[in-house]
Order: C-alpha cells, then structure tokens, then sequence
C-alpha cells in the first residue's frame, strides 16, 4: 500500500494539478450562492473541475469541493463506492457549506458522476431546500455502456492508470455497475417520480461529441425546471470529449450562464480541447 501511495503521488506531482490554496474557504464573501463542485469518477476535489474551480473564483463565486466515494487507503481515487454511499458523503458536505457559511442554499456544479450524483442527491438526500442551481455536466443519467463507464475509472490519465487498475482489482468499482445499464442507481433515478425537486433550477450540458457517456442524449432530462443544452448549440465547432468537457473554456462560460441564470449571455467560442 504504502508503494501505491507513493507511486500516486509521484503521478500526481507530474500532473499540473493546481492545489487548494483559495477553495473551501468558508470566509469567501460573494453576492452568489456557494458553488459546490462534484468530480469524476475517479477522480478528487483537486483534480477534474480543479480548473473550472479556479476559473469560477477569479469570476467572484465562493468555490467549495470535497472528494467523495474513496476507499479508506486509496484517497486519491474518489467516486468508486457505490452512487448511494457517496450520496450521503455529498449531502453532508451540502449541509456543511450551508452551515459555515450561513448561505441559505449552495449551486452544485457536477461533471460526469459528479453531475448524475448533483441529480440523485436532492431527490434522495433530503437536501433539495438547501439547493438552488444545479448544472450538471455530462451525466450518465440514464445510463451508458458499461465499458465507457469504466474508461471513466481513468480520468487521471496515463500516469496513473496502472495503479488505478491495481485499486479497481482490489476495492472495485460499484460506482461502474451502478451507472452502467440496467445499474442500480441509474434505475432508481429513473424510478417514475420526477428528477427535478421543487426549488431547484437545473441545467444540463452535454457534447454532441462526448465518446464515453453514449449516447450524448443520456444525458438530458425533459421534465419542468430543466434546460437542457448542447455544447454545439452554442460554439457549433467545438469537438470537446467527455474529459475535455471539465477543462473547456466555451463549457465553463455555459456553466456560468447557467449559475448567473443568463442563458443568452454571449461570449466568444473557441476552439475547444478536441477528443477526450
Ligand atoms: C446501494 O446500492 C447497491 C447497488 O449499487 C445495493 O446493492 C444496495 O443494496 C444499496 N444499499 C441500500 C442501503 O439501499
Ligand atoms: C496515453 O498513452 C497513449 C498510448 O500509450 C498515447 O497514445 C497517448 O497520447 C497518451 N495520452 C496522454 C494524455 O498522455
Ligand atoms: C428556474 O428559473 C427560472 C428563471 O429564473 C424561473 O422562471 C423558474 O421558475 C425556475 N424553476 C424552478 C423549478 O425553480
């Protein structure tokens, strides 16, 4: 184990991982809501929407993340357990942020996993009054292949994906099983009752050229309270991938109409990070 923690941080010390320095600062004064940001699969608090975080605090929101879903002795790889075990891990970090910083409601930003759990923590957690936006990025909300899902599993990249592989065999990846056909948590999502909770504004994102949550239509939800958006709608020449989508530009400023509620707000498209 210790080997493996090693050779994590090794890996991760490779990556241009911006580390927290100005996030989950329960001292940020903004006129916003507290935004709370949900990784990947396989993925943490520092790694995935990192980026996006940053780009979110220098636009004036109140950024706060946590990684959920990790095994004990494997902290860096988050999002593995079971969608009903880290949805609870999720809320309480909610409650927290609302509580340290006495803001009536957070926004939750989620990409991927991050964005089907910032779906099925409101309907299932009993914290859908403490939530007011929601942008949900690349959701596998109504399941994708089980092979794709588990590419998800190597968010990390390259560098890391032989140790990944090593805490897959060992812990595995109920997290995969749930959100792959016919999984658990997708079928619960999908129970007959609505996804949208009362109070809660929802906007997803999706690309038309996302290769691993197939098909990109998954990931919509055609219910009241829900705008549902195509990276492509607006920047129709940006070919950005399901990774891609956390460290896109166009994608950052879609997430930012979404929270300001200013969908037509325009900015300039550029060309997006292509493939993954
Ligand atoms: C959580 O989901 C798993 C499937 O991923 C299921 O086996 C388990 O029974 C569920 N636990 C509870 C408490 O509902
Ligand atoms: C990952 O590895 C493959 C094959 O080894 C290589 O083609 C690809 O460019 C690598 N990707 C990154 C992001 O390093
Ligand atoms: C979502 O926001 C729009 C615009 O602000 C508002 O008209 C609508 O009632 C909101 N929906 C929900 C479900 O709160």
């Amino acid at each position: 184990m210790l080997s493996i923690r090693s050779l994590f941080t090794s890996a991760l010390l490779a990556l241009p991982v911006a580390l927290a320095t100005g996030i989950n600062d329960f001292d940020c004064e903004s006129s916003s809501n507290p935004v709370v940001l949900l990784h990947g699969l396989g993925a943490t608090y520092y790694e995935d929407l990192n980026f996006l975080q940053y780009w979110l605090q220098n636009e004036g929101y109140c950024t706060y993340s946590l990684t959920y879903g990790a095994y004990e002795g494997f902290p860096f790889v988050g999002g593995l357990k079971a969608i009903n075990e880290s949805a609870p891990e999720i809320a309480a970090y909610i409650r927290e942020v609302v509580d340290k910083t006495g803001k009536p409601k957070v926004n939750l930003v989620g990409h991927s996993e991050g964005a089907f759990q910032s779906l099925y923590v409101p309907k299932f957690e009993g914290v859908s009054d403490k939530i007011d936006r929601i942008v949900a990025i690349a959701p596998p909300t109504h399941s994708t292949t089980f092979a794709g899902l588990y590419e998800l599993a190597y968010i990390l990249g390259n560098a890391t994906r032989a140790v990944v592989g090593d805490v897959l065999d060992t812990v595995g990846c109920a997290a995969c099983n749930d959100l792959g056909p016919d999984g658990p948590a997708v079928d619960r999502l999908n129970d007959g009752t609505p996804i949208a909770q009362p109070g809660n504004n929802i906007t997803i994102i999706a690309s038309k050229t996302d290769e691993l949550v197939t098909p990109p239509t998954t990931a919509f939800v055609h219910e009241d309270g829900v705008r549902n958006v195509w990276v492509q709608s607006t920047c129709p020449l940006d070919p950005v991938g399901h990774i891609g989508e956390a460290y896109d530009l166009n994608v950052w400023n879609l997430v930012k109409n979404a929270l300001d509620d200013t969908p037509d707000r325009k900015f300039v498209c550029l060309i997006g990070s292509p493939g993954k």
